[in-house]
């Protein structure tokens, strides 16, 4: 019997694995990896890693984070170290600020950061984890999961990968895609083999089609915006073209944070008697929920609390140094997240937020969600219409366009889609395990049916 091999969707947001069992009817199965939500068949890419070196991943690690950071008052004290400057000189003595009752390390979207060359990782505590061992934690737990619940050892993957990890940056890709396939080999995987994401979907599409048909797929997830053309349909597998752009789920609710949300935070406060701005870089940094905790030292702690002695809008300051002290970036982003979500169902949403000095109430209706986001409508639609003119198609050709990925469902985007292709050739599959299954079946064998033809396809 050949030794199984998984198919495995790594996401930025979510993750899922599947395999095609030998003696079955070929159709791919979905393994439940997440101990914290038994019926689930996906688990937040998420991982958490407590001062002892404990793990938790998934749901665990929101559980583990909201338990032991939320709300809790950061303790910063300069302790003495050395560093190493350099071989000849050896190491001198500096004094670093150490959050020195800090229980764990929340890291979240580590695919997003495999194409940055200036991430090379971090300190846990007293332990420097590469990205590439970051990854490995969380490939490695998925692999032993899947290998318990499938009772086998499992030394073969078929991963997806997005179209371009990076915008017009082969050196970026080409790093982003040698530290997974490191992390990969650290995680026990021997044999490695990468499909575009939105090929693996449009492979599992073309199993609900007896003649070949031109499928346009656009996977729209929480990292990247991933296209493909491709003729499926009967024993045809062919891929005419692939597009993609770092445009995700994250980026939106970036955006919402940035237009929305700043204003409490003191973006239009003046302060001193020149009456100054608030300096832009601040603004900046509180664009990501994981730059946030970058204001959290002695002299930016010192110089907001002088600002806010100096200025009249002193509420935002303390709501500024709340979010920063306090570890309140991330479930702030996650009240973002949930109303993005809400407005996808609903005309009308509200982010609240209340915990220490923030306070937080911004109603959002749909149509200013819109308007926000009318930037990034018109990047996907540049990308729809590169994977168009790759394959040397019109957008009136296309027989069907496949949706998926959870951004898909915003109703904006739908919308798009509806007026570049006709709402009658929209189809959905499963938001969040499309390309798990699809590569699955890549992983039995269908990879070998594909043909390319089109440009712009990632090596
Ligand atoms: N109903 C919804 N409406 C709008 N956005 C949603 C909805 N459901 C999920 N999302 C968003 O979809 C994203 C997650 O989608 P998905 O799980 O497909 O991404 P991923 O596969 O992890 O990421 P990627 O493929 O980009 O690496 C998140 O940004 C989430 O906020
Ligand atoms: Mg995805």
């Amino acid at each position: 019997m050949p030794d199984l091999a998984l198919g495995f969707d790594f996401g930025t947001s979510n993750s899922a694995l599947a395999v095609v069992e030998p003696g079955g009817d070929g159709s791919p199965r979905l393994l439940a990896l997440d101990p914290a939500r038994p019926g689930s068949t996906l688990i937040p890419t998420l991982l958490y890693i407590e001062r002892d070196g404990t793990r938790h991943l998934g749901y665990a690690a929101i559980d583990a984070f909201v338990r032991l950071e939320t709300g809790r008052t950061i303790l910063r004290r300069q302790v003495a170290t050395t560093r190493e400057i350099d071989t000849v000189f050896g190491r001198e003595l500096v004094r670093i600020d150490v959050d020195v009752n800090q229980p764990g390390r929340f890291f979240q979207a580590l695919k997003s950061f495999l194409a940055d060359d200036s991430y090379q990782g971090t300190n846990v505590f007293e332990r420097f984890y590469s990205i590439e061992d970051l990854v490995a934690i969380f490939l490695g737990e998925m692999r032993r999961r899947a290998q318990e619940e499938l009772g086998q050892s499992i030394d073969r993957a078929t991963i997806g990968r997005p179209v371009h990890w990076a915008e017009n940056d082969p050196a970026a890709d080409a790093l982003a895609r040698g530290r997974m396939e490191t992390a990969l080999r650290a995680a026990g995987f021997e044999e490695i083999a990468f499909v575009a994401e939105p090929i693996a979907a449009g492979l599992h599409f073309a199993r609900t089609l007896d003649r070949p048909r031109l499928v346009l797929v656009f996977d729209f997830g929480g990292g990247t915006l991933d296209v493909t053309v491709m003729r499926v349909g009967g024993d045809r597998r062919e891929v005419l073209s692939t597009a993609g752009i770092p445009l995700g789920g994250n980026t939106l609710d970036e955006d919402i944070m940035d237009a929305r949300l700043l204003k409490y935070f003191g973006e239009d406060l003046r302060w001193g008697e020149q009456g100054l701005p608030m300096p832009r870089q601040i603004l900046d940094t509180l664009r990501h929920w994981y730059t946030i905790p970058l204001l959290n030292d002695t002299r930016m702690l010192a110089f907001l609390d002088s600002l806010g002695r100096e200025t009249r809008q002193q509420r935002q300051v303390r709501a500024l140094i709340a979010l920063v002290r306090g570890n309140h970036g991330w479930p702030l982003f996650q009240e973002i997240e949930r109303a993005k979500i809400g407005l996808s169902k609903v005309e009308q949403e509200s982010i609240n937020y209340f915990a220490e000095a923030i306070a937080i109430h911004e109603p959002l209706p749909r149509r200013a969600f819109e308007a926000l986001i009318g930037r990034r409508v018109r990047q996907a639609e540049r990308c729809i219409d590169g994977a168009l003119a790759a394959a040397g198609v019109e957008a009136g050709e296309i027989d069907f366009m496949l949706r998926t990925g959870g951004s898909s469902t915003i109703p904006r985007f739908q919308r798009l889609l509806a007026e570049k292709f006709g709402a009658e050739k929209l189809r959905f599959q499963d938001a969040f395990i499309s390309v798990a299954t699809g590569l699955a079946l890549s992983a039995a064998g269908e990879r070998a049916d594909l043909l390319t033809a089109g440009a712009d396809r990632p090596a």
